[in-house]
């Protein structure tokens, strides 16, 4: 069996980050997205990756190559332009080559894996296997109807959703998915949709069938997910401390802190995750915070936010909160008259004085 991994799209809804980097990098718990999909495929025994990246996937290429530092073999496939996830499987089609696949959306996480919806999908003969999730807010994703307990029709974010259930990112399909994606048209806005393809797959009385998920599922569209995402993960690690602390400072809870890192006169309460050569100084780290490589932070606190690598936060006088901070952001405190703010800020960037 082979795995199709998504890494293209818009990603608009997490501008301005996705306006320079593609939104499977953006790091959570100080792990790129689309490292958790590749660690589950490869969980389940799957060494045969397909990516899909934009046109010019080389920022995708740059980081995972051919694959073999995780053990695998990848396959980058380009989309001409976004159409949509029925579009990925239909590009695909020649590296899939007619035999069952799990279709992975790279923007999502899970815990537990995916090995355990493989084997559902084989001991039960599908062709065609879905994994579900209860959400408060159904109308944001593809909505299945089930009727007992079957699946009876599914609809691409319906006004009224006909269930509490969203069609998560994983699927397993069998060859007949081909036949799919190849008739079904493009919907209102533009794209061939996942849920019309499985919704054709209904009307041919083929074997769908689904599987819940009972633990976490998150898909990372939009910055509040991002966050959660991240507080999910590290509510789940476990403490390491590799890098260096000094006796002035204070680690409480579960906290990550990797090689080459310093801790020096600050206090760290966990769950952190302190990223290869970060330096930490006389500043507060509080909890559900991942603060990724190559960072310094001086004399400021942050609290249940993501900070990507080679950032820098010095001299802050407010707490930094519930923020997301792309790659080599710069924060200073300078200590002039009259004092003012100073911003060089890309488009779509958010700043709250609270
Ligand atoms: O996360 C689950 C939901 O994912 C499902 O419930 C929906 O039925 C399904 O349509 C999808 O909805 P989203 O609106 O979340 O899809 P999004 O546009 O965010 O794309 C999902 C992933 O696929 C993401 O990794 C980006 C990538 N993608 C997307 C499109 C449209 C591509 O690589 N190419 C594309 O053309």
């Amino acid at each position: 069996m082979k795995a199709l991994i998504t890494a293209g799209g818009h990603g608009t809804r997490l501008r301005p980050i996705t306006h320079t980097q593609n939104k499977h990098l953006i790091p959570i718990a100080n792990k790129p997205i689309l490292n958790y999909a590749l660690e589950y495929v490869k969980e389940a025994g799957i060494m045969e990756v397909g990516i899909i990246t934009n046109k010019d996937g080389s920022e995708v290429k740059e980081v995972y190559g051919d694959g073999s530092g995780m053990g695998l073999k990848i396959t980058y496939i380009p989309q001409e332009r976004p159409s949509g996830l029925a579009d990925c499987i239909r590009i695909a089609q020649p590296f899939l080559n007619n035999e069952p696949f799990v279709f992975y959306l790279g923007d999502n996480i899970i815990v537990g894996g995916i090995k355990r919806f493989i084997d559902e999908f084989r001991s039960m003969g599908s062709n065609c296997h879905l994994v579900l999730s209860k959400v408060p807010d159904p109308e944001r994703f593809g909505v299945p109807e089930l009727i007992g307990n079957r699946i009876v029709s599914i609809e691409e974010k319906p006004k009224v959703p006909k269930s509490e259930y969203a069609v998560t990112g994983i699927y397993i399909y069998d060859e007949n998915i081909f036949e799919a994606v190849n008739a079904i048209q493009p919907s209102a806005r533009g794209e061939l949709e996942i849920s019309d393809a499985n919704q054709y797959l209904l009307n041919k009385k083929l074997k769908v069938t689904y599987s819940e998920i009972t633990g976490w599922w998150k898909d990372t569209g939009k910055p509040d997910d991002l966050l959660e995402a991240n507080r999910l993960v590290l509510d789940n690690i476990k403490g390491n401390i590799l890098g260096r602390v000094d006796e002035e400072s204070h680690i409480n809870g579960r906290v990550i802190i990797e090689e080459g890192a310093e801790i020096i006169k600050s206090n760290i309460r966990g769950p952190v995750m302190i990223g290869k050569n970060t330096k930490i100084e006389n500043s507060y780290i509080g909890p559900y915070t991942a603060i990724y490589n190559n960072c310094y932070i001086k004399s400021s606190e942050v609290e249940f936010s993501i900070v990507s690598s080679g950032c820098e936060i010095l001299d802050q006088d407010v707490r930094i909160e519930d923020s997301i901070l792309g790659e080599n952001v710069s924060m200073k405190k300078v200590v002039s008259r009259p004092r003012v703010n100073r911003f060089i800020i890309g488009e779509g960037s958010n700043i709250r004085h609270c």
